[in-house]
């Protein structure tokens, strides 16, 4: 049955930005850059146009610069070609009347000398984050890195800067700091990868100081209203050593509280994947996305394994604002209409996550018209 009173189908003022619902695309990789430059294509602008019924789309990871780089066919936004290729989505996105941020990002250690002619990757310390990277021959483990000078670090904020700057030229409606477990911001947050001496290490406030001054290089270039980041503060599996320690949840609850002040579009929490029992984080088992609710002030975003249901019930009771979605998208590039007509969502196939060309990514089909007449009949 038709149901339009659904929270997930509501607009939503963020900051001058109308969105047309609070169902939100989360960012996803899905590495069809395939060409030397790293250049969005066609193709791509084609797949984001499909899913622009969402209220909000986050774009998948996308490299600040050529050190950022970690894992085969992404896209970069730091030169001029890799500018024009995201204008093509970016229009495409906007011609269908829908909204995209550019998520920023880099890799870190989690990289390989494969990406940088045989050179080192470089990390906050000299600390192998025993994971995995996807060169072009294939998934390969990481190695001890190379320690970021204090001015790379220095280098590396102002690339967050310019490739903002750059999102802006490109037509992006705004940014999203990519801070998710396997990064570089949280090998810089968690004990494990993170041993430097410096301003950059040690107490929880110099370990969180690189995500204030990449915020705060961002924010002289956009209204702090068109800038957020995502976290997953309790990722525990495929992420090496990078893992929630005694210090996660005070560690977060400091930077929330300083985030709090920032003004920010939305703060994007992604929520457990896995049982929380035993391990440092277990206080937030339950709870969890009110949690960060009670420790910030702003716009929160809700994200991991939300449904149709759970999506609007977490509205509803007021704990998030938004609620983002990514592996439904991938199969379901109508995923508000099928929300909204309460249709069955389509199964993506995983061996076409990141790879498959067009196969597997843009030639997944809304569901059929009649479809949704007969929906609007019942
Ligand atoms: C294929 C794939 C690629 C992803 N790439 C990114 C990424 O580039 N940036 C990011 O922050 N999260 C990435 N994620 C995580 C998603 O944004 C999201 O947090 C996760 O899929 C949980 O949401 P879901 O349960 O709705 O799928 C990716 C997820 C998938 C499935």
């Amino acid at each position: 049955m038709k149901n339009t009173a659904q929270a997930l189908l509501t607009e939503y003022q963020l900051g001058d930005l109308k969105l047309n619902n609070r169902v939100v695309m989360a960012p996803m990789t899905r590495a069809r850059a395939t060409n030397a430059g790293l250049v969005p294509t066609a193709l791509m602008a084609r797949y984001y146009a499909q899913r622009a019924s969402a209220g909000l789309i986050v774009s998948e990871g996308t490299w600040v610069s050529a050190k950022a780089i970690g894992f085969i066919n992404v896209p970069g936004i730091y030169t001029r070609e890799q500018i024009e290729g995201w204008k093509l989505v970016t229009k495409a996105v906007h011609d269908k009347g829908g909204l995209i941020f550019s998520q920023l990002g880099h890799i870190g250690s989690a990289s390989h000398p494969d990406f940088f002619d045989g050179e080192l990757p470089a990390g906050p310390s000299p600390i192998n984050p025993q994971t995995h990277s996807f060169t072009p021959e294939g998934f390969k483990e990481t190695l001890t890195p190379r320690e970021l000078t204090a001015a790379e670090i220095k280098q590396t904020v102002q690339d967050f800067k310019q490739a903002a700057k750059n999102a802006r030229e490109a037509g992006f409606d705004g940014v999203e700091v990519h801070a998710q477990a396997g990064m570089l911001i949280p090998q810089f947050l968690s004990m494990a990868t993170n041993q430097r001496t410096d301003a950059y290490g040690g107490s929880i406030e110099n370990r969180a100081r690189i995500v204030f001054e990449i915020l705060d290089a961002i924010i002289e270039v956009w209204d702090s209203t068109r800038v957020a980041i995502k976290f997953t503060p309790v990722a525990i599996s495929h992420v090496g050593i990078v893992k929630p320690d005694e210090e996660t949840i005070p560690l977060f609850q400091y930077i929330l509280k300083k985030l709090s002040d920032y003004n920010l579009a939305y703060l994007h929490i992604v929520g457990p994947a896995e049982d929380l029992a035993g391990t440092p984080v277990a206080a937030l088992q339950h709870n969890y996305f009110s949690h960060f609710r009670h420790h910030y002030r702003g716009r929160l975003m809700a994200n991991m394994g939300f449904t149709h249901e759970s999506g609007n019930a977490i509205l509803e009771e007021g704990t998030a604002d938004l609620v983002s979605f990514g592996t439904p998208f991938i199969a379901n590039p109508d995923l508000v209409e099928r929300f909204k007509y309460n249709l069955p969502l389509s199964a993506a196939n995983r061996d076409t996550y990141y790879a498959g060309n067009e196969n597997g990514y843009a030639d997944y089909p809304a569901a059929v018209l009649p479809d949704y007449k007969m929906a609007d009949r019942s």
